[in-house]
């Protein structure tokens, strides 16, 4: 049985959700499962922004078939090329033979790098700024490069204004009925899921983001319709500054999130300990994290929030533990900027994770380390106390600024 729902008149939301998947890309988990958004402009013309993931096909197709109520499919534009949004090019093609499927020159590359049908009868290329009229509504494609991948491209509607965003200003977790944020506790239950997933999906490419949010501002936006999460039309400002910000890599809240590997509870004792003498100071809503516990995304998301990390691991193997620098390693890789940063190390004979840590942390942009690193050998002595005091009023200090 189809589920579809009108975004605004001629315009029906055809999409749907998947509880089931365990990880998204097979990497992220998904607790909340995962929405797969498309859009069907009934005009004149029909068009079809994007297609859905495999997972949820048939309801996907008759969502379509609902709509379009025995007409055909004029076009499909694809924003976006990654398979959890076009896996149903092939089907759409067999049931519409005649449609045309919109897209830039890599768009149509990584179709047939993907899929082993040829259709270049049907393709219809567009460039920056190019329109497409259904009828009433007329379509701009506006390139979003980057965001999340080279090909992808915002499509801006004129009539309603609404601006098909691709994967930027999405979310992890389904849609429970309610298509609109504003229909949502969206702070209570997508917020987080929203950061986790810009940060770890879209997190590097800050510098595209900004690039297309300067382009978003030229344009009069009533509606933003992402690939993923709820839809937005009240609050927009909203978004587009969580946007803004962590694009800018700049924390949304002076705080503390303390991130720890550790082999036999010693290193997390310190952690424990700084942490506590930071809450007698006054320091509030820490969060605290045990890499070999925690998926690394959530931890991601949360060094992205908060504006002070504290490390802390035991060396292994004369290297890093290696929970600890698969972390680093994928902060690096989404390049996660502009935070303060304390370190605390262990070990027993010789150490080498202060020295990699900071080494780590030296191929981030503008780290900014706070005091001296804090080394135990094997197990904190209580005659380091007052060594980690000074810690914990440096990063005290530094929070005041
Ligand atoms: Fe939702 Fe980049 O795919």
């Amino acid at each position: 049985m189809h589920c579809v729902q009108e975004v605004c008149p001629q315009i029906f939301w055809v999409g749907g959700n998947d509880r089931r998947l365990e990880r998204f890309e097979n990497m992220f988990p998904l607790p909340n499962g995962v929405a797969y958004n498309s859009y069907l402009i009934a005009d004149k013309k029909t068009a079809l922004m994007d297609t859905v993931d495999s997972a949820i096909s048939a309801l996907y197709l008759e969502n379509v078939a609902h709509v379009l109520k025995g007409r055909t499919l004029d076009y499909l534009i694809v924003n976006h090329m990654e398979p959890d949004h076009c896996a149903n090019i092939e089907e759409l093609l067999r049931r519409y033979p005649a449609m045309k499927i919109v897209g830039n020159k890599l768009t149509f590359q990584f179709i047939e790098q993907f899929y082993h049908f040829a259709a270049r009868e049907n393709y219809l290329e567009v460039k920056e700024g190019d329109e497409l009229s259904l009828g009433e509504h007329t379509l701009r494609f506006v390139f979003a490069p980057m965001v999340h991948w080279p090909e992808v491209m915002f499509t801006y509607e004129t009539k309603e204004k609404i601006l098909s965003s691709a994967d930027a200003f999405g979310s992890f977790g389904a849609l429970s009925g309610s298509l609109f944020s504003d229909q949502t506790d969206f702070e209570g239950v997508y917020l987080d899921e929203a950061r986790r997933y810009y940060s770890n999906i879209v997190g590097k490419y800050g510098d595209q983001v900004q690039a297309v949010l300067k382009k978003a501002a030229g344009l009069d936006i009533r509606m933003l319709c992402p690939l993923h999460g709820p839809i937005w039309r009240e609050s927009l400002p909203y978004i587009l500054k969580k946007y803004d910000h962590w694009s800018r890599y700049e924390p949304e809240k002076k705080g503390v999130v303390l991130i720890y590997a550790s082999m036999y509870g010693n290193t997390e004792n310190v952690m424990n300990l700084l942490a506590s003498k930071l809450a007698e100071k006054g320091v509030e809503d820490m969060r605290m994290y045990d890499v070999s516990k925690t998926h690394p995304s959530y931890i991601i998301a949360d060094a992205w929030k908060f504006s002070h990390l504290v490390l802390g691991s035991p060396t292994y193997n004369m290297g890093l533990y290696h929970v600890m620098e698969a972390f680093l390693h994928e902060m690096a890789a989404l390049r996660l900027r502009n935070r303060k940063v304390a370190v605390v190390s262990n070990h027993t004979w010789a150490n080498a994770a202060t020295k990699c840590m900071l080494c780590e942390l030296e191929k981030m942009c503008n780290m900014e380390l706070i005091g001296k690193p804090f080394e135990i050998k094997s197990a904190m002595k209580a005659c380091q106390e007052p060594e980690l005091d000074e810690l914990a009023a440096a990063i005290y200090a530094s929070l005041q600024q």
